[in-house]
């Protein structure tokens, strides 16, 4: 196993602690996307496919860290029956990703899931388009975050890699920032390595006051620049791999996934 030196203030210098490995948490919510293609009407019908839940055992078998579901106001594709499912049924931290609102804020409290990820939501965008603004929204975000956490939550704020947010989402008290890759991902190559240089500044900001994550648009491709930011906790994927699932199975493409972030050196 890797190790670290580290310098704990009051401690001899030399203490040695293993370094912490990228953690990856698989989105499964197209899973339910698919589902809801079919089954809208009745999710919860016998012959409702594919499974969510099936899909959780699966990436936990491909060596996932964590799940991420969304369950967006208008239920798209995760309904709260699946979420309840997958808490109770799939032994492995969840990550409630949920708009700032009073009903999301009810259902987190009910669920417990072990992480809460704070995201903007618009009705019209077809996936999460841009990060909260926290320093915009700073009461209602700090006084939801304090409920979360009061409820044993930790809690994420899924920003833009700018640093007067990543400022705000310390502000509030946000145990975690997830940075919004979408822009790096998209990016043509004439500006992705401005839009990664921003990812790297945010980072640098951020930690070590919060811990940092990251999540959109990152595949088997990009990843090798993502892997170029400093002070990474965990990646959240989700629409790469359930695309890669269609040809090797979920649990293959998991574990590809976490093959290639083993690389990572924070
Ligand atoms: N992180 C957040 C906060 C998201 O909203 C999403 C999309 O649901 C993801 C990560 C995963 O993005 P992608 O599906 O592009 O991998």
């Amino acid at each position: 196993m890797l190790a670290v030196q580290v310098s704990l203030a009051g401690s001899p210098p030399s203490r040695y602690l293993p370094a912490m490995p990228l953690l990856l948490g698989v989105n499964i919510d197209h899973i339910a996307t698919l589902r809801q293609a079919r089954y809208a009407q009745n999710p919860s019908a016998p012959n409702a496919e594919p499974c969510p839940i099936q899909a959780s055992h699966d990436a936990l078998a491909g060596g996932a860290d964590a799940l991420t579901i969304h369950v967006r106001g208008d239920r798209r594709h995760m309904q709260d029956a699946d979420a309840y499912r997958i808490r109770a049924e799939v032994p492995l931290p969840l990550n409630l990703e949920m708009a700032v609102t009073e009903e999301m804020v009810g259902i987190a409290l009910k669920l417990k899931p072990d992480f809460v990820c704070l995201v903007p939501e618009n009705r019209l965008e077809i996936t999460t388009e841009g990060g909260l603004n926290v320093l915009a929204n700073f009461d209602k975000t700090r006084m939801v975050i304090a409920r979360l956490q009061d409820a044993g939550i930790h809690v994420s704020v899924f920003i833009d890699p700018d640093l007067k947010q990543v400022e705000a989402a310390g502000e509030a008290c946000a145990d975690m920032i997830e940075l919004h890759t979408g822009a790096f991902a998209n990016a043509t190559d004439d500006h992705a390595q401005a839009e990664l240089d921003r990812l790297i500044a945010a980072a640098k900001e951020g930690h070590p006051s919060v811990k940092v994550n990251a999540g959109h648009g990152i595949n088997y491709t990009n990843l090798a620049r993502i892997l170029t930011i400093p002070h990474l906790s965990e990646l959240n994927i989700g629409h790469s791999i359930i695309a890669r699932s269609t040809r090797v199975g979920l649990t293959t493409a998991v574990r590809e996934m976490k093959e290639l972030m083993a690389a990572y050196n924070s």
